[in-house]
């Protein structure tokens, strides 16, 4: 809760664009990400960093105004799809910034992000979270069909909890709502060359003792 009253406090010193706020510590951020490929002594040391290179980012965009009034207007200005919104807030060739926003009753299914890394910290609300990875006998498959998929996480995420994907390892993953609305800042880089996305549908329930579940793979262009 330290750092919720931090930001709380955080009077932006000048007006800037989300661009702007991040200069000068924007490739120390893609630093942080791209070291979450066995860069970090432990998973300990790397939570730690993440999380406050993520609360440090969200307070440096407070300088933006576009930024503060999507966090002032609890992110209700944010657009909307049926199912959830996002929004782009910085974008160049290391990666990107974004926020995404959850809504209770419309869960985001499992999906990957091929070639990318990435790092999301809950802003605000609550969200159950799937993480999973791709067993290596299908990585190199580019089409639809029925897959398997190691476990790696699945727990509830607070305010200020981080979660991560590799290119590999936990790259896909789902969330689901679990208060009103749920919204994360997002950072992802790539890494190797982005292939076409897809979509993950469990054949069946997932059980704690399981390991693996099948998916129905489907390439997102079909969705
Ligand atoms: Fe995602």
């Amino acid at each position: 809760m330290l750092a919720q009253a931090e930001i709380m406090e955080f009077k932006a010193p000048v007006e800037m664009t989300a661009s702007e706020s991040l200069r000068g510590v924007w490739d120390d951020f893609i630093n942080s990400v791209s070291f979450i490929d066995g860069g970090y002594r432990n998973k300990e040391e790397m939570i730690s960093v993440l999380n406050h290179n993520m609360v440090l980012m969200h307070k440096l965009l407070l300088s933006s105004g576009m930024y503060r009034g999507l966090v002032n207007s609890s992110f209700s200005k944010m657009m909307r799809t049926k199912y959830w919104g996002s929004r782009t807030i910085h974008e160049d060739k290391l990666g990107k910034v974004g926020l995404l926003s959850i809504y209770q009753g419309t869960p985001v299914p499992l999906h990957d992000h091929p070639g990318t890394r990435g790092v999301l910290m809950v802003l605000d609300g609550e969200a159950e979270l799937e993480r999973y990875s791709l067993i290596e006998k299908y990585q190199d498959s580019q089409s639809s069909g029925l897959v398997e998929l190691e476990s790696c996480e699945r727990r509830q995420l607070k305010p200020f909890d981080v979660t991560w994907f590799e290119e590999t390892e936990g790259n896909i993953h789902g969330f689901e709502a679990k208060t009103d609305q749920c919204v994360l800042l997002k950072i992802q880089m790539p890494v190797q060359p982005v292939s076409s996305r897809s979509w993950y549908f469990p054949t069946c329930t997932f059980s704690e003792e399981q390991e693996t579940v099948y998916a129905r793979r489907i390439m997102s262009r079909y969705l």
